[in-house]
């Protein structure tokens, strides 16, 4: 398979030092995680809610599509897998906000038609921990090589 995706998080930062991958990326998703201030060891924890339905460190569909490279990832892109309408067309990016949105709410109140059934995670902290352990786990989206 291409190397699509730009992992973990520690090979990320480096690597958006040089130029040539760092000029691909408008935005600066490692700077946003950092800042998003959570502990990923916590939110290892956090992520045994998503394991059911989500691999994150193998390219491989369950109920979910992976989330390999989900930081900076556009919404609904893995060909491979079976997307509702809604999250297909939905034009999201997968960054701290949205994300943040995405999993603090009701997948089915915050996107009418998704096929994600999950009830949001209450605590901000869990929010923040997960994302914080998703971006080292499963890494930043690569853009240039897309
Ligand atoms: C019961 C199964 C289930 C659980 C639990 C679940 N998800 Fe999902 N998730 C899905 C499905 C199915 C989709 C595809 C939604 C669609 O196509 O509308 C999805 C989509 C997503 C997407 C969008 C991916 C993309 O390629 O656009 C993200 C991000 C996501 N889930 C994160 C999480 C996180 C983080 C958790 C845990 C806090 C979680 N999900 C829990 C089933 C689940």
């Amino acid at each position: 398979m291409v190397a699509k995706y730009l992992a973990p998080l520690g090979v990320a930062a480096a690597l958006l030092v040089a130029p040539t991958i760092g000029a691909a990326q408008d935005v600066d998703y490692v700077a946003q995680v950092e800042a998003l201030g959570g502990d990923a060891k916590k939110g290892k924890k956090v992520y045994r809610k998503c394991k059911a339905c989500h691999e994150l460190a193998k390219e491989k569909n369950k109920v979910g599509p992976h989330q390999v490279g989900i930081i900076g990832r556009p919404a609904g892109i893995i060909a491979d897998f079976g997307y509702s309408d809604a999250m297909k067309d939905s034009g999201l990016v997968w960054d701290v906000e949205t994300l943040t949105a995405w999993l603090s709410t009701k997948s089915k109140s915050y996107m009418e038609g998704t096929k994600m059934n999950f009830a949001g995670l209450k605590k901000e902290n869990d929010v923040k921990n997960v994302i914080a352990y998703m971006a080292e786990e499963g890494g930043i989206y690569d853009a240039g090589t897309n």
